[in-house]
């Protein structure tokens, strides 16, 4: 069985993050998105991953990600010409994975758990797909499916009246019929080859689709709120572990400070973790804040917050609260008249003063 990841995309919602950088790339608890599938994949067993990337952002997974020995798998990358829908990636995809059944995971996903019971399931059930859904109180934004005695029976990309509150989780498995159903389907309104469209033409020749409910949790990253979201539930799994130099500082329960980073006279309250060579002065850095490596945050105050490598915060008055910034970003005071705000900020940035 091979692993399909899928990092490529357009990301338009995680703007301006994604102008310069892939959203599966964007850590969370400080571990890339996408490094969770590919854990994912290889604690399943699945040694051979092929990883969809899009021109502009896949030197960059590239080169983080690696041939995959990290995990102890193989990687195979594969750009997609243009962001054409799931199943479009999948027709991409074709010559790499041939003949083999495989597991898709979406690059931006999370699930808890894993996959290695579900692995399992489909090699001992052998449907012609298995998809994974979840109970949503808003399915009208996924695709919704209907089952019928243990089958699914109709499956719709975001319908404005969904018949059930079943959406589909970001993680599907198929055999090889999979590249007939994208190869017979037409792109949608929105323009793109549809997975859910593929899925439901294996159910109209009437393979056997198999529904998998997830119990634990799933989140798809794919928004600013669901990015901190991922990270408040995986900070919430971590244990203690402070390797880094502390100066009349204090670190209240579940906390990674890592190597190489220092804290003076600062305060940090878990879960959060502190990466390599972060420095913190007289600063206070509240939960569920996942501080890159590299950044610095001095007589400053930041909670429920993800910030990327070589940040700075300093100086501020109020606290920075569920906020996402990028990399080599510096919020500061500036001195001298006029006590005016001064940005340098890119298309799509989104700044709140209280
Ligand atoms: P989406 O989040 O549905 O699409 P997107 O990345 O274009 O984002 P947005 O809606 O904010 O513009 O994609 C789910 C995952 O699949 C994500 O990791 C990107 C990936 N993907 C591809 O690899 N190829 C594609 O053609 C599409 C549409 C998505």
């Amino acid at each position: 069985m091979k692993g399909l990841i899928l990092s490529g995309g357009r990301g338009t919602r995680l703007r301006p993050i994604t102008f310069t950088s892939a959203k599966q790339l964007v850590p969370v608890a400080n571990r890339p998105v996408l490094f969770y599938g590919i854990q994912a994949m290889a604690d399943a067993g699945i040694e051979e991953i092929g990883i969809i990337i899009a021109p502009e952002t896949g030197d960059e997974i590239r080169e983080t990600t690696g041939d995959g020995s990290q995990f102890g798998v193989r990687i195979t990358y594969i750009v997609q010409d243009e962001p054409a829908g799931l199943a479009h990636a999948v027709l991409t995809a074709e010559p790499f994975l041939g003949t083999d059944p495989f597991v898709m995971y979406l690059g931006d996903n999370l699930l808890q758990g894993g996959i290695t019971e579900l692995v399992r399931d489909f090699k001992a059930n052998t449907p012609d797909a298995l998809i994974l859904l979840t109970p949503v109180p808003d399915p009208e934004h996924y695709g919704v499916a209907e089952l019928h005695d243990g089958r699914v029976t109709r499956l719709q990309e975001k319908p404005p009246e969904p018949k059930t509150d079943l959406a589909l989780v970001g993680v599907y498995m198929f055999t090889a019929e999979i590249h007939d159903a994208a190869r017979a389907i037409a792109p949608s309104p929105r323009g793109e080859l549809e997975i859910t469209d593929a899925i439901q033409w294996l159910v109209d020749q009437d393979r056997r689709v198999e529904p998998h409910v997830v119990l634990g949790w799933w989140k798809d990253t794919g928004r600013l709120e669901d990015m901190l979201e991922a990270n408040r539930l995986v900070l919430d799994t971590i244990e203690r572990r402070v390797d880094g130099d502390l100066t009349d500082s204090t670190v209240d329960g579940r906390v990674i400070v890592e190597e190489g980073a220092t804290l003076t006279r600062s305060t940090v309250r878990g879960p959060a973790i502190i990466g390599a060579g972060a420095r913190l002065v007289d600063a206070y850095v509240g939960p569920y804040s996942a501080i890159g490596a590299g950044c610095v945050i001095e007589r400053a105050e930041v909670e429920h917050s993800i910030l990327l490598e070589n940040s700075s915060v300093r100086d501020l008055d109020a606290r920075v609260e569920s906020s996402l910034l990028g990399r080599d970003v510096t919020i500061g005071r500036s001195l001298g008249q006029p006590r005016a705000y001064r940005f340098l900020v890119g298309d799509s940035s989104d700044i709140g003063i209280a």
